[in-house]
């Protein structure tokens, strides 16, 4: 299947993989239902129609797959070399490519993502985080150290696999955050229980197929589907589980600090946002202004760097909120397989109506809706691009990640002063990324030193590189992924002293 194939042919190839059948789950090499019988299901959210059931995983499943993942572990993945690491990490890349249309169809099915943004963030992220990931593999290492003890030594630090590792992935963008998390596992000689999210299960199946169909040993990878708080739950408290990578809300990062205190084990989180767009009366105001609107409006906003509030000069303020509200009321809101669809449904109802809810509360503290502000009626979960004007600090909106197509909007004066800008900017408990607008290159590096966020982009936007750390100050998360921080994050270092004399 290609782009060329007609998309009837598409979905029906789709059906007949998905439809009736239970998606089962990938426990040492094996794919098989949950121990229970239970299953749950998971819908297209831009028609509420059921795609599929799929394995709902309990404590005896997620037991097995720490069990699989363990003796793959102590046993034949630890003999694998660095060079045949690499290798099988870039065959699942190719795999992708080679099944990227199908995947594509899958993700924008089972997460209501239109089809052009599945090929690049979901394939294309996949992909492009393996090959990246696939590099580090061989390039792993330790380091020998010169000590003070009397008579002499030979003492060297050994840079090891931190072992199984449980990776939690949300339901933005499964399929590229699952690869985010296995490339680097797997990299670096770890062993992997593999849980997506219960509302977007489907492509991370499919990855586990790919990743025997690769040839990486039975064991290494294991995929076990399921509810947060169950299986996800189980999983983080695991005593036989060294590592939990998690990406999601700040109220489950929580949860997993609380169950990780079983056994101490590693954490890695990447959380909530709430990431400001500065821009500067000296901006380029044509590149600005596309940039910020698609900044909270792409992916219907269920990105967790999404640019969510907007500092904006006073001089150009009228200009640049008639701008974004211009291409709130022309991105094409529609179904996702459309393939000039840009905006598509939230990923459920539920999240409908915690946006609808964000903007009703936006509403009742006093913000002004500019352009949409609700629903868009009909089946599926779609909300209208939304940007709210006259927002305060203190309000709900500008407070709490809405996780939706909602701006909300600040006009500032006193644009020479840094440090109240910045302040601004640091004034809620995340600190994941910021945009910086403005020609005045003294003033965009005092403000990217000022804020406290993970990741700022300064007159330019688009998505993540897998050679950049990615991760949050504050409340938005522990540790980074990506990048050389994220290989160390799954290693553990070992200080070896021999005695020479
Ligand atoms: P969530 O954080 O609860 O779900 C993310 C993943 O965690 C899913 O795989 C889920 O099954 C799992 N999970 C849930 N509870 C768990 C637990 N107790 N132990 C272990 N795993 C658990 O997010 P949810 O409820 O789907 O969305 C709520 C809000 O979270 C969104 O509105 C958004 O604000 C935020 N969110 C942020 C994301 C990001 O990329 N930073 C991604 C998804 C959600
Ligand atoms: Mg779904």
């Amino acid at each position: 299947m290609n782009t060329q194939t007609p998309i009837e042919t598409r979905l029906e190839a789709f059906r007949e993989r998905w439809s009736g059948k239970v998606g089962k789950m990938l426990i040492g090499g094996e794919w098989r239902e949950a121990q229970s019988g239970e299953t749950f299901s998971t819908e297209d959210p831009a028609t509420g129609e059921k795609l599929a059931d799929v394995a709902s995983g309990g404590q005896a499943d997620v037991d097995a797959a720490v069990a699989a993942a363990r003796a793959a572990f102590e046993g034949p993945w630890s003999k694998v070399k660095p060079d045949e690491r690499a290798r099988l990490i870039n065959k699942l890349a190719d795999l992708i490519e080679a099944n990227g249309e199908e995947l594509a169809l899958t993700e924008t099915l089972d997460v209501g993502r239109p089809i052009q943004f599945s090929r690049m963030a979901d394939v294309g992220g996949a992909i492009g985080q393996l090959r990246y990931q696939a590099g580090w593999a061989t390039k792993i290492q330790g380091e020998t150290n010169e000590i003070s003890a009397p008579g002499e030594w030979l003492s060297y630090v050994l840079r090891e696999p931190v072992g199984v590792v449980g990776q939690i992935v949300p339901w933005n963008f499964p399929l590229a955050m699952a690869a985010a998390k296995l490339g680097p596992a797997l990299a670096a000689g770890c062993t992997v229980v593999l849980k997506p999210a219960e509302q977007t299960p489907l492509s991370t199946i499919r990855l586990g197929e790919l990743a025997l169909e690769a040839g990486i040993p039975e064991g290494v990878v294991n995929v076990v589907t399921g509810y947060g708080r169950t299986a996800g739950a189980m999983l983080a408290s695991h005593m036989d589980v060294d590592k939990i990578a998690f990406t999601g809300s700040t109220q489950t990062g929580r949860a997993i600090i609380e169950a990780s205190k079983t056994n101490f084990k590693r954490i890695s989180l990447e959380l909530g946002g709430k990431s400001p767009t500065f821009i500067f009366a000296d901006a380029d105001l044509k590149k600005a202004i596309p940039a910020a609107a698609m900044g909270i409006f792409f992916n219907a906003g269920q990105v967790c760097a999404a640019g969510s509030r907007l500092f904006v000069a006073e001089e150009v303020a009228d200009q640049v909120l008639e701008g974004i509200a211009g291409m709130a009321k022309m991105l094409r809101v529609g179904h996702t397989l459309d393939p000039e669809t840009i905006i598509g449904p939230l990923v459920s109802e539920q999240q409908l109506d915690r946006v609808t809810g964000y903007i009703e509360s936006g509403r009742q503290e006093g913000a002004t809706v500019l352009v949409g502000g609700g629903r868009k009626e009909g089946p599926g979960w779609f909300v209208e691009p939304t940007v709210l004007v006259d927002t305060e600090a203190n309000m709900k909106v500008r407070r709490e990640e809405i996780f939706g197509p909602v701006l909300c909007a600040h006009r500032f004066t006193d644009a020479d002063d840094a440090d109240r800008l910045a302040r601004m900017g640091n004034e809620t408990e995340f600190g994941l990324a910021a945009s910086i607008w403005t020609r005045d290159i003294s003033m965009a590096h005092k403000l990217a030193r000022r804020l406290k966020a993970g990741s700022i982009r300064i007159n330019g936007s688009g998505g993540v590189d897998p050679a950049l750390p990615l991760g949050g100050y504050k409340s938005s998360g522990w540790g980074r992924e990506n990048g050389k921080a994220g290989i160390d994050a799954y290693t553990e270092l070992k200080a070896v002293s021999v005695a020479l004399d």
